[in-house]
């Protein structure tokens, strides 16, 4: 049985390319909803539809597991997801404590969509992990246009960071946690805005040895040539020049993968 990668568009291919490594012998389904993507700028009554559709469509194709590869999915519609299907769901929200347990003392950014900055859920995770009031949150709406358009280095993508991270003084920040798979593409342009005390934190390894730990308790992880199969909004990917530009953004991924 195949696994299922869940995003609004091409930011959670940044988590299946980590569980490629970590699971080289899985068969993966990759669902980008090419269809609504941006989920993040949308109302939340909006996101848990298109979600739904979503995760319809994924378990009618049998998979064992769906790792939702979008932390603003997972902020509308994870738990719901979970009331409805019984096969393990796993979620994705920004690694703010990850990025607290590595440093207490200074200061934390996490970016992300508007939906994420602004849900309950971030809220709780704050209000849990967040005790001595280092996090701050910037929602940055337009790097998922950006990314989706494979717009990253542009003269544009430059000036926008360079303008929303004006106002930080960044000597008071240990980490940058990127809320948001879609900010997995623009690393090299954050690296040349912040200073090096400040390193990039993500959920993406955290998040695929969820996905492990889960399937090792069922006893569900199998032995096969690895496979991934794209699908658009439930359309399966197979014009060249899609896979083509799927390619491209993993090997994107590949370059910004070690980015400290
Ligand atoms: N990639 C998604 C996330 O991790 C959201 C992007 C969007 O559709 O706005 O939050």
């Amino acid at each position: 049985m195949k696994i299922a990668f869940f995003d609004s568009g091409i930011g959670g291919l940044a988590v299946l390319h980590h569980a490629m490594k970590l699971l080289p012998r899985e068969q993966f389904i990759f669902f980008a909803d090419e269809d609504h993507v941006p989920y993040g700028v949308k109302p939340r009554e909006q996101v848990m539809e298109f979600v739904g559709e979503a995760f319809g469509f994924l378990v009618d194709c049998g998979v064992k597991a769906i790792v939702t590869a979008c932390n603003t999915a997972t902020s509308v519609a994870v738990k719901e997801m979970r009331q409805r299907y019984d096969i393990p769901i796993i979620g994705m929200e920004p690694a703010a404590k990850r990025a607290l347990d590595l440093d207490g003392e200074h200061r934390v950014l996490v970016v992300a969509t508007p939906i994420t900055v602004s849900g309950q859920k971030m809220r709780i995770l704050i209000e849990h992990v967040d005790k001595e009031h280092l996090v701050d949150l910037l929602p940055l709406p337009r790097l998922v246009e950006f990314a989706e358009r494979m717009e990253f280095r542009s003269k544009e993508v430059a000036g926008y960071l360079k303008e929303q991270l004006a106002s930080y003084d960044f000597s008071k920040y240990s980490a940058l946690v990127l809320g948001c798979t879609h900010f997995n593409y623009f690393k090299d342009t954050f690296r040349e805005l912040l200073p090096e005390n400040v390193h990039f934190v993500d959920g993406n390894e955290g998040t695929v040895r969820e996905l492990v730990r889960q399937l090792k308790a069922r006893n569900a992880l199998e032995d096969h040539p690895m496979s991934v199969e794209y699908f658009y909004s439930g359309r399966k990917v197979e014009a060249p020049s899609e896979l083509a530009r799927l390619q491209s953004y993993m090997k994107r991924l590949d370059e910004m993968y070690f980015l400290p």
